[in-house]
């Protein structure tokens, strides 16, 4: 630890940490209460997490950290070292959106889209795990979500539709 960021005359500590942000590593001096949300937009420029209630309520700032969906503004940036984060900005690929983002699009499932990422990356989660889940499965899934502005129907079927979509992407694969 060290003695780097200040604040009026009082210094503050600050840790080095590095972990793996979207397939890159990123080492950066932080002070050790700097939230991983707060890193990951502020630090790296990934406006895709989103910050709504910084409680672990709305699920706005849900990103993957080692294969599994954390809250990023229940998580300090220095619990991430040497940990891989995925974040929404990943999920397309060169390009072309990922079949959720498409599928969220097509079924309407989002209106000013704050949510929408937080969505995503729970949704990626589940299907990850369960490529072809029940509806209760979906509503289980994305229950740490909150949408103020869309019916949560349509959600619940744009991840209905990526999981379609994905099962003839395999089907196509094998
Ligand atoms: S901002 Fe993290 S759960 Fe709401
Ligand atoms: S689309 Fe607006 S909060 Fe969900």
């Amino acid at each position: 630890m060290s003695t780097g960021t200040t604040e009026g005359d009082e210094a503050r500590p600050t840790e080095t940490v590095t972990l793996t942000v979207n397939g890159e590593e990123v080492t950066r001096e932080v002070e050790p209460r700097l939230k991983l949300s707060d890193f990951l937009r502020t630090e790296c420029g990934l406006r895709g997490v989103r910050v709504g209630c910084e409680h672990g309520v709305c699920g706005a700032c849900t990103v993957m950290m080692d294969g599994a969906t954390v809250k990023s503004c229940l998580t300090y940036a220095v619990q991430a070292e040497g940990l891989e984060i995925e974040t929404v900005e990943n999920l397309a690929d060169d390009g072309e959106l990922h079949p959720l983002q498409s599928a969220f699009h097509e079924e309407h499932a989002l209106q000013c889209g704050f949510c929408t990422s937080g969505f995503v990356m729970s949704a990626f989660e589940l299907l990850e795990e369960n490529s072809d889940p029940s509806r209760d499965e979906v509503k289980t899934a994305l229950s740490d979500n909150i949408c103020r502005c869309t019916g949560y129907h349509n959600i619940y079927s744009a991840v209905e539709r990526a999981a379609a979509e994905l099962a003839v992407d395999s089907e196509e694969r094998s």
